[in-house]
């Protein structure tokens, strides 16, 4: 075993290599835009060089003279489009803001005009030439612009229900014997997926096949034909492999349904592969938010009051909102809490879900007060957390179902060697260069939605999965191959997995680190059924109630973790007793607490998620803790982040490889959000001004020479048949306070604002 492929230990599935491996070194993984069309147009998008106003005239003589233009499309001749109500209201859309609908803009960088060309080059060159008359108004672009207004969350979204609160926060807080207050602000980002927000378009009379890198294959297909107005079942979308998604790709944007429209008029396939930058405006980003957290203490550490208010901007249209506060409420054991969280509106594109949506702003500030509140207290960060470490709930006073943070913490520790910090700040240096050490929690809703699978095995042991999850870098095909074999008793080897296609069976979205836990609960029923069927073929009824629990093995039967039976079906003669070829089953999984409607909201594309803080008598988290290095450079004030250690706990670790490699790009990206990533906003113009990968900062190798990850065994029972808590977004949670916490540890200089960059650091 290698660090890239740690052993398991228990309660953890084979670290197996990819399933798609092979298909993505190779370059035979084809990705949305590399399906072949038949005699295909190409698409360019014209985007709005104003945030506000109004298109007053398009001068299209000298675009039109470009050769090999076939049409070019704008409000005024555009075809007409049905609205889709926001995907966190019930509908399928990351914004209602419609493009191409009338001469309003309503943010920088909107899609205006689609010029469709005979090739790319021909689009491209008559997008430039495209020439825009606007009237345009003086746009309010983020926090403290004038003309922004600003409101409560709770009311504007069916995303955001409730502020959590409990006791009486007021009242505690003034008789609390040490206090503190501070605020504390993240930065806008952008998810950046390495595949570009590419779609195709094609007709077959009626039928519309869509290439588009999705993590809601159902969520588009009904999305679109909603909007184009259709049957749903005339629609299928197609993405055997995304390049990332990060919640970029969770939602419909506007784009889909345009070029899909424009394909029919023009009655040719179209191919568009928008730039890199038109991708900061025409998806979604996290928001920039705003934070004030006021916690009160015993001056033995033990929380007695605290309050977390929190502001994020969304667009004019609609009232996008992560709403954190319903996690950093319930992390640490307090009596009285209390919380608001605003929605402050501009003129903007709307903002939409990034890896962690809620506790990547949320808990930097809720785990850089933690710090704040240590130091005063004098106590060791660690301790200050095991004081308050909760067994319940503090909101709803519900039992967690597993809960291992204070064990993340010590093996973390240990790993990390906290033991050798010197507790005071400034205290630590090595030559030129100031050293702090900083940690901090992480934490993750466990949830799940009801997903379908079809399995079909074959006497000889092949085995086909076929379910519409999605490969967005995850690891989706391996832990689902890998259920299919362990519960089936097959190799591995034999096991074909289908998925990005919304031709299969339905599954939930790639999102709220849920798939795992959703699709690998309806694989291992759907191969249970397939278990049942064969068994009753060759066993008298009587004994079929112990059986069915045990594994029905394929020669050569290397299962290593389906039930306690040993013994291998002989499959042939359970074949030959059904008498058919192959044993196929199909099956919907809905987890315990899921709403009646789930399997027909399923069907039509739409995700009842429950878990987290919303199980009747439980409460779901993953968690974990992480300590960084940071070194100072005292004379330039260069911050280098030598080492990144995290432990997690996540219940059943299904591959403890792929894990890793979520866990590990999570630290990296957390480091990252807290020392690099932020787009820069253009406030005269309400616009993005850093939107390529040039200068919008990402890691390199570089910046992360040491990064360790550490799984430790949690074994949970109630919380859905597969044990698995959602990890995919838990690592990058908490790194930036722990990063930020390290700086103040190295330098005395505690830092509210991220990112963190060098002219930020006084010495
Ligand atoms: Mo993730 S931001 O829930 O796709």
């Amino acid at each position: 075993m290698t660090a890239a492929a740690p052993g398991p230990k228990t309660n953890m599935g084979q670290p197996v290599p990819r399933y798609d491996a092979a298909a993505k070194v190779t370059g035979r993984a084809t990705y949305a835009s590399d399906m072949p069309l038949d005699n295909p147009a190409y698409a360019f998008l014209v985007t709005s060089a104003i945030a506000k106003g109004r298109i007053d005239r398009f001068d299209l003589d000298d675009a039109r003279r470009v050769r090999g233009v076939i049409e070019i499309v704008t409000h005024e001749n555009a075809p007409k489009l049905k609205e889709s109500k926001l995907f966190s209201n019930g509908g399928y859309a990351g914004t209602t803001i419609q493009p191409l609908k009338s001469a309003e803009i309503a943010h920088d960088g909107q899609i205006i005009a689609v010029v469709v060309a005979e090739s790319y080059e021909a689009a491209r060159e008559a997008a430039n030439r495209v020439k825009v008359s606007y009237s345009a108004a003086a746009p309010s672009a983020t926090f403290d612009s004038p003309g922004t207004t600003t409101a409560a969350a709770k009311g504007q979204s069916s995303q955001f229900k409730e502020d959590p609160k409990v006791g009486d926060f007021a009242k505690a807080f003034d008789a609390a014997e040490v206090k503190l207050v501070a605020s504390y602000e993240t930065p806008t980002q952008h998810h950046n997926p390495m595949e570009l927000f590419t779609t195709s378009c094609a007709w077959m009379g009626d039928n519309l096949v869509i290439y588009e890198g999705s993590q809601y294959v159902y969520g588009l297909k009904n999305g679109v034909a909603e909007q184009l107005g259709i049957d749903a079942d005339k629609v299928r979308v197609v993405n055997p492999y995304v390049g990332g998604g990060f919640g970029s790709r969770g939602s419909m944007t506007p784009r889909t349904a345009i070029i899909a429209a424009i394909a029919k008029h023009v009655n040719r396939p179209i191919k568009l592969v928008p730039t890199r930058d038109q991708g900061f405006t025409i998806t979604t980003h996290r928001a920039e938010t705003r934070h004030e957290i006021k916690l009160g203490a015993s001056r033995d550490g033990k929380l007695v009051a605290l309050r977390h208010e929190g502001a994020e901007v969304s667009s004019r249209s609609d009232a996008y909102c992560v709403g954190g506060t319903k996690t950093t409420t319930r992390l640490y054991a307090c009596p009285n809490v209390d919380s608001l969280v605003s929605i402050v509106r501009a003129d903007r594109n709307t903002p939409g879900f990034m890896r962690s949506p809620p506790e990547v702003p949320y808990l930097f500030a809720l785990e850089s007060a933690l710090d704040e509140l240590a130091v005063k207290l004098n106590m060791d960060p660690v301790e200050l957390r095991r004081i308050n470490d909760a067994t319940r709930d503090p909101i709803d006073g519900k039992p967690y179902t597993s809960r291992s943070l204070m064990a993340c913490f010590d093996e973390a520790a240990k790993a990390f060697g906290w033991s050798q910090r010197s507790p005071q700040s400034k205290s630590m240096s090595d030559g030129d260069w100031l050293i702090g050490y900083g940690c901090a929690a992480t934490c993750y809703p466990t949830l799940m939605a009801p997903s379908a699978a079809r399995v079909r095995l074959h006497r000889d042991g092949r085995t086909r999965v076929e379910i519409a999850g999605h490969e967005i870098g995850t690891g989706a095909y391996t832990v689902i191959a890998q259920t299919a074999a362990e519960r089936l008793g097959v190799p591995l080897e034999k096991v074909a997995v289908f998925m990005g296609d919304s031709d299969l069976p339905p599954a939930p979205v790639a999102g709220g680190s849920n798939s795992t836990a959703s699709t690998c609960s309806a694989v291992m029923m759907v191969c249970d059924q397939i278990r049942q069927r064969l068994l009753k073929a060759v066993m008298p009824s009587d004994s079929l109630a112990d059986k069915a629990k045990e594994t029905v093995g394929i020669s050569p039967a290397p299962s290593t973790q389906a039930g306690k039976g040993d013994r291998p079906l002989e499959i042939e003669k359970a074949f030959d007793a059904l008498g058919v070829g192959v044993v196929e089953e199909y099956g919907e999984w809905k987890p315990d607490g899921a709403p009646m409607d789930s399997f027909r909201a399923m069907h039509n594309g739409q995700v009842r998620l429950v878990g987290g803080h919303q199980m009747k008598d439980q409460i779901a988290y993953a968690f974990g803790a992480e300590f960084v290095e940071v070194r100072i450079n005292r004379f330039t004030h260069e911050i280098r982040c030598p080492r990144l250690v995290g432990a997690f706990a996540a219940g059943r670790i299904m591959n403890p490889r792929t894990a890793r490699s979520q866990l590990m790009g999570g630290l990296i990206w957390g480091m990252s959000s807290a020392l690099l990533e932020a787009t820069e906003i253009d406030e005269r113009n309400a616009r993005y001004v850093n939107d390529n990968l040039a200068d919008y900062l990402v890691p390199v190798n570089a910046d992360v020479p040491g990064v360790e990850v550490i799984m430790l065994s949690e074994q949970d029972d109630h919380i859905n048949p597969v044990g698995a808590k959602g990890l995919g977004e838990l690592g990058n949670v908490g790194t930036n306070a722990a990063i930020c916490n390290a700086i103040y540890h190295a330098t005395g200089q505690r830092i509210r604002k991220l990112p963190v960059r060098l002219e930020n650091i006084e010495l």
